[in-house]
């Protein structure tokens, strides 16, 4: 499989994970949509790549999945690749939890996620070929403690995923997803101290998130990873 001047959107591409499977697949000759909501960032990670632009916008404004198909046919005339990847984690035992906060979230990393795969699924499954990749967690296959919100948005993407895999056998259009364990990114910026992961358990480099995505990629169009779980040598869990 050559990537060299196909088209991929990426959600969630001004930071973490997103941010590295752009730089990586720059390497290919791959051409970029970008999307997230800092347009600075957004901005900066364009000008490294040799073919990117970007759309900056919020991932639950529901006109934006348009928007981002528009951006990819004006800009570079097809579309072949969407990584879904946009995402926030809150956490928070009962008496704790951000209620509001866990709400957002569920738009975020589901609705938002349902809307852009059905806007660019109609567009792919009408052009006969593609390739939609989810990002999930291993927090969707297992649950944890006091990120129960968080598990749901995941294995609800896991759910989407697979019937959307069904749904799309033999059109052209494959679907899969990817499940990272923990990874050195922004996502936990926001919690506090005393509920960070232990360093001593390791903990994955967005590079290797995006060299997993690359792989799922570089199949032959009769083959399809549907879900590769990826976590740190370390993880006990
Ligand atoms: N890090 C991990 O350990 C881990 C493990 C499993 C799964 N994941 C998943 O990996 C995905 C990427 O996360 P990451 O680890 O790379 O964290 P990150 O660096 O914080 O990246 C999250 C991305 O999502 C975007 N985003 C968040 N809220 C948004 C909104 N309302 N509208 C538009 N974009 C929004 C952010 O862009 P803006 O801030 O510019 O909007 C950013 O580009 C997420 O789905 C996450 O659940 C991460």
């Amino acid at each position: 499989m050559d990537l060299t001047g196909k088209v991929l959107l990426i959600t969630g591409a001004s930071s973490g994970i997103g941010a590295a499977t752009a730089k990586m697949l720059d390497q290919d000759g791959v051409l970029f949509v970008l999307t997230g909501r800092n347009e600075q960032k957004l901005g900066e990670l364009a000008a490294q790549l040799q073919h990117a632009v970007f759309v900056a916008g919020d991932i639950t404004d529901p006109s934006l999945p348009e928007r981002l198909l528009q951006a990819a046919l004006s800009n570079f005339k097809r579309l072949d690749y969407v990584f879904n990847n946009a995402g926030v984690m809150h956490i928070g035992n009962v008496e704790e939890a951000d209620v509001e906060a866990l709400c957002h979230m569920v738009r975020v990393n589901f609705e938002a996620l349902v809307r852009v795969s059905y806007t660019m699924l109609r567009h792919m499954k009408s052009q006969g070929s593609g390739f939609l990749i989810n990002t999930s967690s291993l927090a969707g296959l297992k649950t944890f403690p006091g990120i129960g919100a968080y598990n749901g948005t995941k294995f609800a993407v896991e759910a989407f995923t697979d019937a959307l895999r069904m749904e799309l056998a033999g059109s052209g259009v494959r679907v899969g997803a990817i499940e990272p364990g923990r990874t050195d990114t922004g996502l936990f910026d926001h919690w506090p101290e005393e509920k960070r992961f232990d360093p001593a358990e390791g903990m994955l480099q967005p590079e290797d998130i995006a060299r997993c995505v690359r792989f799922m990629l570089l199949q032959p169009e009769e083959v399809l990873v549907p879900r590769l779980l990826v976590v740190p040598s370390k993880q006990p869990r």
